[in-house]
């Protein structure tokens, strides 16, 4: 009883939606849906992501060591629900979208995006089944104004 009420309160949580990007040691480039997401410093500006750890894409941040994240707008929720799935890398796009490689990074910055940030992993750390990553904003750009898609503009959640 008390195990849903905790699940019911913590999905009252709001999020924005992005994609992140990663690429692995290999080059490999993909991305993937996220929305555990936040700044937690103004100097030097870093964001924390949390990564599943049984996820493809947890492999390709880890060997890789940066991610960026690229923004996603009020009208793109079928964008984002597409990149809540496994996703191939074919013809230099991720599932048919497709990037520009981050000159500060090299992570896919995805041209769907509204806007994006270009991050380095400074630090990790173990959070039960995800891993938390601490990454330092190296590049950011602005491509045209928006609103960022939130779990309150769309059925699709993550959380509890
Ligand atoms: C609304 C929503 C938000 C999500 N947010 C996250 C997240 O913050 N972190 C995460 O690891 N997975 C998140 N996911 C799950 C991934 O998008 C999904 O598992 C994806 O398939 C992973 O890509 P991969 O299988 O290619 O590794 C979310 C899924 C949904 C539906």
């Amino acid at each position: 009883m008390e195990g849903q009420i905790r699940t019911e309160v913590l999905k009252t949580v709001p999020y924005g939606f992005y994609i992140t990007g990663v690429i692995g040691a290999n080059g490999e480039a993909n991305g993937f849906t996220t929305c555990w997401v936040s700044q937690v410093s103004f100097e030097p500006q870093q964001v924390v992501v949390a990564v599943r750890k049984d996820q493809h894409t947890h492999d390709l941040m880890e060997s890789g060591g940066v991610f960026s994240l690229n923004f996603l707008s009020t009208d793109q929720e079928e964008l984002a629900r597409k990149f809540t799935e496994p996703l191939d890398n074919d013809a230099g796009t991720v599932g048919g979208s497709a990037y520009t490689t981050g000159e500060a990074t090299g992570a896919p910055l995805f041209d769907e995006a509204f806007a994006h940030l270009e991050c380095r992993i400074v630090n990790k750390m173990e959070a039960g089944d995800h891993t938390v990553y601490l990454g330092e904003v190296a590049s950011a750009a602005l491509k045209r104004p928006a609103d960022i898609l939130t779990d309150l503009d769309t059925p699709m959640d993550y959380g509890g």
